[in-house]
């Protein structure tokens, strides 16, 4: 679990000041969920026998006996949510969130214990045009950040009942061949055999490859709702690789899934993941209604733009200095006209008993441009003294009237 200290607080803020607006442009609104929920919501749609489940969740027991969660994710928060909000009663919501996730991970460069998505999540839309459009919305994305290395691997996972065949095919292959798999593999063969599929084992890469495909087995319908996909993504001019093996870590999926990845992250390199969970609402309690989402990593995302998002380094702008005590109550009120008159302007008022020599450091340090000083002189005649900290512009004393216009030199 990281701090964020200054100055990246402005540059994460920075970044998801960008996405935001660009989510806005697709008509997504944001939704705020609580970052604690029961432990069943999670639990039971996530899914009981994968690793966020079964190892990752910071489960514990409030005063009251019941077993609450940090959220892991936030797709089955929005769901609980949209569902209590009567929020699904309108077809086509589209939401978005924003905010930590926390998981129980061994950490390593990209993976942390509480981490950052930024997430969308559409409900009511059954057809192959939103998959595309939220496809279309990250490639949009990653062209803002002018990320070019972002591979697109996208499958179907077929429906749950496709998907449920799908599941006896792969157990009918890998059980007699349960010797060559590895510990961890034998272990999903029992829970959850899709995920042997995404095992990064080299050494077991020709006996995945050698399992039968989901996509042999799958129904017209969900052929068609895929193909329609892969059709708007060329037109858009796309590039996507269908990786047959891309099954995802949550059980909530069903038809589509898709991951975009980069190589420059090492181990950790999926950056925006998500997929359709056209089953989840009804398994929490709604009515049926088909949903996609994905959640894209805000930690692994800075990473790759790192030098592109600014570091402000200074922290103000304007530098306002009292001379002697009698001057401190007039320099704050300065400040607050200043305020007035520039609302984006920074400025910072010095606090305290220090001499000029050392508030001027002080305003050196801050990064500002220019210092106000109010002396008694100041206070008599009703002006200010305007001093340049960077720019070799004579010092002037100006009247109070004319600061703002004053200023406006130092401010572009
Ligand atoms: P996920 O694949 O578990 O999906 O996470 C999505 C993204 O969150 C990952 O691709 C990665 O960028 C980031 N992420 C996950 N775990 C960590 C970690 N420990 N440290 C840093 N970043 C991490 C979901 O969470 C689904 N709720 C996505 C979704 C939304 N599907 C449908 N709607």
């Amino acid at each position: 679990m990281n701090d964020v200290v200054p100055p990246f607080g402005e540059r994460w803020r920075s970044l998801e000041g960008q996405i935001v607006a660009l989510l806005g442009s697709y008509g997504y609104r944001e939704i705020r969920m609580p970052l604690l929920e029961s432990t069943q919501v999670f639990a039971r749609s996530i899914g009981d026998t994968t690793d966020i489940v079964q190892k990752e969740m910071y489960t514990f027991t409030d005063r009251n006996g019941d077993s609450l969660t940090l959220r892991p994710e936030g797709t089955a928060s929005c769901v609980r949510a949209c569902l209590e909000n009567s929020l699904l009663q309108t077809t086509g919501q589209r939401l978005f969130y924003l905010g930590p996730m926390f998981r129980h991970e061994r950490p390593q460069k990209g993976r942390y214990r509480q981490f950052h998505q930024v997430g969308v999540e559409v409900f009511g839309l059954a057809g192959p045009e939103i998959d595309a459009e939220l496809i279309l919305m990250t490639a949009r994305l990653w062209k803002l950040f002018g990320l070019r290395d972002l591979r697109l691997e996208i499958n179907t996972l077929g429906t749950l009942a496709e998907r449920a065949a799908y599941r006896a095919c792969l157990v009918d292959y890998f059980t007699p061949r349960r010797d060559a798999l590895d510990e961890e593999s034998q272990t999903r063969l029992d829970r959850n055999p899709l995920r042997i599929l995404d095992s990064k084992n080299p050494a077991l890469a020709p006996l995945i490859a050698g399992a039968p495909r989901l996509t042999d087995s799958l129904g017209p319908e969900s052929t068609a709702h895929f193909a329609q996909i892969c059709v708007v993504l060329e037109a858009a001019n796309i590039e996507y690789t269908v990786n047959p093996h891309l099954v995802r870590g949550l059980d909530y999926y069903s038809q589509t899934v898709f991951e975009w990845i980069t190589t420059e992250l090492g181990a950790q390199g999926t950056v925006c993941a998500g997929g359709r969970y056209d089953g989840l609402v009804e398994l929490m309690g709604g009515r049926p209604t088909p949903a996609i989402g994905f959640a894209l990593g805000l930690e692994r995302l800075l990473e790759l733009i790192a030098d592109q998002v600014p570091v402000v380094q200074a922290a103000a702008d304007v530098y306002v200095i009292a001379a002697e005590a009698a001057q401190r109550a007039s320099a704050l009120v300065l400040a607050e006209e200043l305020r007035d008159a520039f609302p984006a302007l920074r400025t910072l008022c010095h606090c305290g008993p220090e001499s000029i020599k050392a508030q001027m450091k002080r305003a050196d340090r801050s990064g500002a441009r220019v210092a106000l000083i109010l002396g008694p002189d100041e206070i008599l005649e009703g002006t200010v003294t305007i001093k340049s900290l960077r720019e070799a512009i004579p010092q002037s004393r100006v009247a109070r009237s004319a600061m703002a216009t004053a200023l406006s030199a130092f401010v572009t």
